[in-house]
């Protein structure tokens, strides 16, 4: 197959190019490419081909709680979104702590339509154990609770992880101590941001990057939402220490809990302006790596309960890119910016084989957009089981045209096609 006439990414920058797959992988990237006998041509002439995304942080809610989504409704957002690859949470109902487990979750993630990673959870029960784990992109620690009951907040605890942890150590990092403090303190007001205060998510940024440091191990800061945080980062980064951003934090606000309450209700929660700002800084200075969307579905019957009540998190996988596409347009970004954090980061940091990159030799993982189309965030047109997403009503300049999975086009305005999609293989 011939992708003829688009504009490709190409080592931080976009070219006119032909490209050739050749089964799973790109074969071939030449400016200009005679199509062989037999050999099918797709016009990309006007559009542009991106590396697809890895969003290395969603939930699909398999098994336990299918009712909020499953690997097929998940991963049919994902590709709509230009997502061809995702790392699925282990907070699931049973979670992934064990060997049996991650198999059991492994038989449910073959009706995929994009790659997958699967995460372990490290807590107590598994605390010595997770350095046999070395086909998994990370081992998730909460050490601050959150959805479902997973949390590891005895820092004994959490050394041990570390010390025995052979893949990075990804953290969503809020003190639960300060947790309780705050919740206690504000629970009148139902503000959530004001029970979960940035103080939560900074002293535990600063405990769990002391603790990676000192033991010298790889850690993944999930979703940094505050100033506060980013000012520990920029400290302290190493190597080994990364971070990620999520796009409600990127482009929403306090406000927007406080107009929508439960449906912009997650942890960590919404912040202010001046966080929001200190978020694009970072992005900006290197001191963030990676977009990842923290895709969380809940049912509206779930997100209509009481504040006290309802569950936390907002689906993201399908309006990342189109989120982003806005900022490029807005001037916020750069399309290779875009690439950067969700595609090249988020291979190197995981180690992900083949892929993040457009480059022969790798898995045929593309994304082709149209800059030029304009278009509507809308709930209806939402593939996650939960059917809304907070940003209902945005307009957005480009959108995902084709969506391709190891050679195999999987998304083609809004039609789904077979997929060959497989677990990723980690170095
Ligand atoms: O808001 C959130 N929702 N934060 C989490 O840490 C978990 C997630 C979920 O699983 O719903
Ligand atoms: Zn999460």
């Amino acid at each position: 197959m011939i992708l003829q006439g688009g504009t490709v990414y190409q080592q931080g920058s976009f070219i006119r190019a032909d490209l050739r797959i050749d089964g799973n992988f790109i074969k071939e990237i030449n400016s200009r490419l005679l199509p062989k006998a037999n050999e099918e041509v797709i016009h990309c002439k006007g559009l542009h081909i991106l590396p697809g995304l890895i969003d290395i942080h969603v939930h699909f809610r398999e098994p336990g709680a299918v009712h909020k989504e499953d690997f097929l409704s998940g991963s049919k957002a994902a590709a709509a979104g230009g997502v061809t690859t995702v790392f699925d949470m282990p907070n699931n109902t049973p979670p992934v702590v064990t060997q049996k487990d991650l198999n059991a979750k492994r038989k449910l993630a073959k009706k995929s339509l994009v790659n997958y990673g699967l995460y372990v959870l490290g807590c107590r029960e598994n605390r010595t154990m997770v350095g046999n784990f070395i086909a998994t992109p990370g081992i998730k620690v909460y050490l601050g609770s959150s959805t479902g009951n997973y949390l590891t907040d005895d820092l004994g605890v959490f050394a041990d992880i570390l010390q025995h942890a052979k893949r990075p150590v990804v953290v969503h990092a809020e003190n639960e101590q300060l947790i309780r403090y705050f919740s206690e303190k504000y629970k009148k007001t139902e503000h959530h941001h004001k029970m979960r205060d940035n103080l939560c998510a900074a002293v535990s940024v600063a405990e769990s990057t002391t603790m990676a440091s000192y033991f010298q191990k790889q850690l993944h800061l999930a979703h940094v939402s505050t100033a506060e945080e980013i000012d520990i980062i920029r400290k302290h980064k190493t190597s080994l220490i990364t971070a990620e951003v999520s796009p409600h934090h990127l482009f929403l606000t306090e406000q927007f809990f406080l107009k929508q309450k439960n449906y912009g209700k997650m942890n960590p929660p919404l912040r202010y302006q001046k966080d929001q700002d200190a978020l694009w800084q970072a992005l900006h200075d290197g001191v963030i790596d990676i977009i990842a969307t923290d895709h969380a579905p809940h049912t509206h019957d779930e997100k209509k309960k009481s504040c006290a009540e309802a569950p936390c998190g907002v689906p993201g996988v399908q309006t990342m890119l189109s989120l982003l596409l806005e900022a490029v347009h807005q001037k916020k970004l750069k399309l290779v910016d875009v690439v950067r954090y969700c595609c090249n980061n988020p291979a190197r940091i995981f180690g992900i084989q083949k892929r993040g990159n457009i480059s022969p030799g790798y898995f045929a993982d593309l994304c082709i957009i149209d800059l030029n189309r304009t278009s509507i965030i809308r709930n209806q047109d939402q593939y996650s089981k939960c059917g809304w997403t907070p940003f209902d009503g945005i307009p957005v300049h480009g959108a995902v045209q084709m969506t391709f999975v190891n050679g195999t086009k999987v998304f083609d305005q809004g039609k789904f096609f077979p997929s060959s999609a497989k677990e990723v293989t980690l170095i």
